[in-house]
């Protein structure tokens, strides 16, 4: 017979390999406020980070990964996403088309994108007839493309209790097994995964910047984000 002692340190070991199994590499593309949102929150849940920057050793990054904790740590972009299993394209909307054709081969990889296809040059508006999340799948078609994260400002991402109730995250992308695994992340930081189609509907939640802004512009300044209310 195991003495307790022995028993205990044996069931410790077996969860530590356990969650090892289920940790994913997470590699986000960026350091700014939505990398530095999602990057603790996903630690927390027991993930590796790996941050893609320009500039790895700059020190506001070094700042990152202290707050990341865990055992985060910076590279370049490209060797970022080595043997990553997500990527989080945390950059600017503009240039994550660019950004995503530079990463290499994407195959198989789940990409996160929560960025928004939308100018403020002349009034606000969608660059094209498209979005952001069907440019970024066409430039890695053997990747799975899981909008996300685009409906809600940084600060609501961390501490969804700070908007007063719920706060729901609409989920597009073409493969369902992504936007589940997407769907785990997204309730293990408190917030509400729904499923929204397929990617082509990115174009319509990346419009709600658009509808922000034009509001922003006629004097009305806020928040915004998607709450489920249960039907009559
Ligand atoms: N801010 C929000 O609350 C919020 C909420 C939801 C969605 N979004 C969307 O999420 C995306 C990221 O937003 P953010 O607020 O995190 O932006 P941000 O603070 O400006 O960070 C963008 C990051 O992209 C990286 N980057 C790579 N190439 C770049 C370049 N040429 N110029 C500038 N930065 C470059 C930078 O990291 P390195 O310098 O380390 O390379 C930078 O930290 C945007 O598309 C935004 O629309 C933002």
């Amino acid at each position: 017979m195991f003495p307790r002692l022995t028993l205990f340190a044996v069931s410790i070991a077996f969860v530590t390999l356990a969650n090892d199994a289920l940790a994913e590499r997470i590699a986000i593309i960026g350091t700014g406020n939505v990398a530095g949102a999602l990057g603790p929150e996903f630690a927390a849940l027991g993930h590796n980070i790996v941050y893609g920057s320009r500039d790895p050793s700059r020190e506001d990054v070094k700042a990152l990964l202290s707050q990341t904790g865990g055992n985060a740590a910076a590279t370049s972009p490209s060797e970022s996403v080595a043997g990553a299993d997500i990527i989080v394209l945390a950059v600017p909307g503009g240039l994550a088309e660019t950004i995503t054709r530079d990463l290499g081969d994407l195959s198989g990889k789940i990409i996160i994108d929560p960025t928004n296809n939308y100018s403020r040059e002349g009034v606000p508006h969608l660059v094209g007839d498209t979005s952001n999340g069907e440019l970024i799948q066409r430039a890695a078609p053997a990747a799975y493309v899981v909008k996300a994260f685009n409906t809600l400002n940084w600060r609501q991402m961390v501490d969804p209790d700070s908007s007063g109730g719920p706060v729901s995250i609409p989920l597009a992308g073409d493969n369902a097994a992504a936007k589940s695994k997407v769907a785990e992340l997204v309730t293990g930081m408190g917030l509400e995964p729904v499923d929204v189609g397929p990617i082509q509907n990115a174009r319509h939640v990346e419009g709600m910047l658009v509808l922000w802004a034009h509001a922003r512009a006629n004097g009305a300044a806020f928040n915004y984000h998607l709450r489920k209310v249960p039907t009559e």
